[in-house]
């Protein structure tokens, strides 16, 4: 809310990703969604939080900072000219379902996370992350209660491990995962078997923690030295002329392409940026440690696409 009221102060709209956030508004004890903290434009994919098929982001609008026909005319220079009416239904149908049942869904939804949360925060070695941790003066709003996220560095291992253990033993498939967290995002189609199917899941990983522990672990550098310089245009440094350079000797180039670990799917480099030391091992001894890099040319990132000099 602070945010919009700078931004309107200035006249500027507010345009938020709210990707994880298509239920919010369904129930009171799930923080604010964007549209009532006061933004412009926000975009939530219903397939993540909500009942749709994937692909159904959508677009909120309310105010007059952003005309909806510029809006309609940015989406249709990207969009595609053969929508599936599949998508409209699953939609529509979401809309119908939390109108009528929204909030006794997420009634249930959130007990159940908490019975869970307190449950897994009984295991072995993990730490269940609350408000206390995320929430306050300088940092977040709120938080989510249905994400239950786990800090197991206590495992010796890494969240990525951790995460393909769950998935390979027990068919489960986490949220996100980074070097030392691991993340399990409940929904209102959850119910007492998917939760002590978790439960189960964990508790036993706890006990086999030896199988997953961690060779090398993820050289994760300070937060300033992951924010990279901008030195060239991204459209520039991606279109120009380029060469793929061992990582060591990719340390002072300039990116010529991005460089996005999943989890959590969030660039740590984007092209025209100045790659440093820092961020190369990251990248490097993530991957080691089970991080993906989906985009970049080498998956392994042993090597890095940089803009050729001279
Ligand atoms: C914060 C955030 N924004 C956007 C996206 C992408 O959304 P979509 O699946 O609608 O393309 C994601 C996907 O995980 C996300 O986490």
């Amino acid at each position: 809310a602070a945010i919009a009221e700078v931004c309107h102060r200035r006249g500027r709209p507010l345009i938020v990703d709210e990707a994880w956030g298509a239920h919010l508004p369904f129930h009171p004890d799930l923080p604010t969604w964007a549209m009532d903290a006061g933004a412009d434009v926000c975009v939530t994919s219903v397939h993540k939080m909500g009942s749709a098929l994937e692909q159904s982001s959508v677009f909120h609008l309310q105010g007059d900072l952003v005309r909806p026909e510029v809006l309609r005319s940015r989406e249709d220079l990207l969009g595609t000219t053969s929508p599936n009416v599949l998508m409209y239904a699953a939609l529509d149908g979401w809309r119908r379902q939390m109108v009528q049942h929204g909030e006794a869904l997420f009634d249930h939804a959130l007990g159940l996370a908490r019975k869970t949360r307190e449950r897994v925060s009984g295991i072995d070695g993990i730490r269940v992350h609350g408000r206390d941790d995320f929430c306050g003066p300088g940092r977040a709003a709120d938080m989510d209660p249905l994400q239950i996220i786990m800090d197991i560095s206590a495992w010796e291992t890494t969240g990525y491990r951790a995460a393909d253990w769950l998935r390979a033993h027990h068919r489960i498939n986490l949220h996100i995962a980074d070097h030392r967290r691991i993340s399990a995002q409940s929904t209102h189609a959850d119910d007492t078997d998917t939760a002590e199917a978790l439960v189960a899941g964990l508790t036993e990983l706890s006990e086999r923690r030896a199988e997953v522990r961690s060779g090398r672990p993820v050289e994760m550098p300070p937060p300033s030295t992951l924010r990279l310089e901008q030195v060239m245009l991204p459209r520039d440094a991606f279109f120009g002329r380029t060469e793929q350079v061992s990582w060591e000797g990719a340390d002072g180039r300039i990116a010529a392409e991005m460089l996005t670990p999943y989890p959590p799917g969030i660039p740590a480099v984007v092209p025209g940026e100045r790659l440093n030391g820092d961020v190369l091992r990251y990248l490097r001894t993530g991957v080691e440690a089970g991080m993906v890099v989906p985009d970049a040319v080498d998956t392994a990132v042993t090597s890095v696409r940089v803009v050729r000099d001279g």
